[in-house]
């Protein structure tokens, strides 16, 4: 059976929520699922704005032919080729064999690349500023290079001023028919997800989203679709300003992170005298994560959020205790930066960690490793007390000002 939704008179919500994959990308844990979306606008042209995933194939082509009801499709606007959006489109055009794709140069190449070179037969390039009018709505086209891959592009519809964003300004989590942001506590219930997903998929590409977010000022928008997640038609500039900042690199919040990579628990035991320590000094909504219990995903998020981290690892292997070294490699291959950062080393016989921290976080830009630094040789000692409380105040008095 359809679950067709009415986003407006002529525009209609064709997509479904994948409850069952545990994770996207084959990387990504979603607990709470994510949703494909797809849009139909219904002119006297019928425009279809981006397919689905295969996993919710079935549902998306009920959805489609109950909403066409009878009439034919006329064109597909591919913003984005990952499969996650595109990977029913060559079933899309077998279904409709007068259907027209529509999409950036790159995309057009993307389809002989994932499908066969005759799907290309059946296509229209479009580059920056190109319109298609459907009859009363005019779409303008507006490329969006690696936001997140390179054929990205956005759709504008000039008309109803509605921005159909691809993965900008989208987030992990299943839909439950409540379609729009303001019918749900998206601060309390969705704002994790929306980080976490902005930071792991597009983080690495914030120049990019800068642009992105640039043409976007000069639009009017009246509701932004984004290909995963709740529509956004009120208080937009709230979830723009937080791309704002992400996009920066910018902290979003004053706030220390503590993430620890510990073996039997000493080095953890340094890392809660710290944070006691920061209690005491002021220092509120203080996190401690121990980074064996939780996916680099939520770290990685965790420290997008944050102004100041105190990174506290063992030694392992003569190296760095895994955690500590894949959460650092994530965010270095995210282009984290503009942080402050204290150091917690761990070694029973020959420490490296502090070495090592120090190393992959002098290879972020613009990152302050403050001179207060420990090296616990295993369990912590009671002269031990006062560098980890002087690291903690360091560190208190940076973030408090
Ligand atoms: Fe939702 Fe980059 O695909």
């Amino acid at each position: 059976m359809h679950c067709v939704q009415r986003l407006g008179s002529d525009v209609l919500y064709l997509g479904g929520s994948d409850r069952r994959l545990s994770l996207f990308e084959n990387v990504y844990p979603i607990p709470r699922g994510v949703s494909y979306n797809s849009y139909l606008v219904l002119d006297e042209k019928t425009v279809l704005l981006d397919t689905v995933d295969q996993a919710i194939a079935p549902r998306f082509f009920e959805n489609l032919t109950f909403a066409l009801n009878g009439r034919t499709l006329d064109y597909v606007v591919v913003n984005h080729m990952e499969p996650d959006h595109a990977a029913t489109l060559l079933d899309l055009m077998e279904r409709y064999p007068q259907v027209q794709v529509v999409g950036s140069a790159k995309s057009i190449a993307m389809i002989a690349q994932f499908f066969d070179a005759a799907a290309q037969e059946r296509t229209i390039t479009v580059k920056e500023g190109d319109t298609l009018s459907a009859g009363r709505h005019t779409f303008t086209f507006l490329m969006a290079p690696m936001v997140h891959w390179p054929e990205v592009m956005v759709t504008y519809d000039t008309t109803d001023k509605v921005l159909f964003s691809a993965d900008a300004f989208g987030t992990f989590g299943a839909l439950s028919g409540n379609l729009f942001a303001d019918e749900l506590d998206f601060a309390a219930e969705w704002l994790p997800d929306a980080r976490r997903y902005y930071t792991n998929i597009v983080g690495k590409y914030g120049p990019q989203v800068q642009t992105l977010l640039k043409k976007a000022a000069g639009l009017e928008i009246a509701m932004l679709c984004p290909l995963h997640g709740p529509i956004w038609r009120k208080d937009i500039q709230w979830f723009v300003d937080k791309y704002q900042t992400w996009s920066t690199y910018a902290p979003e919040e004053q706030r220390v992170m503590i993430a620890c990579a510990s073996i039997y628990g000493h080095t953890e035991n340094a890392a809660e005298i710290v944070a006691a320590r920061l209690a005491e000094k002021g220092v509120r909504n203080i996190a401690l994560y121990d980074l064996s219990h939780h996916h680099v995903s939520e770290m990685v998020s965790e420290a997008f959020r944050c102004s100041h981290l105190v990174l506290a690892s063992a030694t392992y292997n003569n190296g760095l205790f895994t955690p500590m070294e894949n959460l650092l490699l994530d965010l270095k291959a995210h282009n984290f930066q503009n942080r402050t950062v204290a150091i917690i080393e761990n070694g029973s016989w020959a420490p490296q960690a502090g070495k090592l921290m120090r190393e992959l976080v002098d290879g972020m830009k613009n990152m302050r490793v403050l001179e207060e630094s420990v090296t616990l040789r295993s369990a912590c000692k009671e002269d031990q007390r006062a560098a980890l409380e002087a690291l903690a105040d360091a560190v208190a008095a940076d973030l408090l000002g």
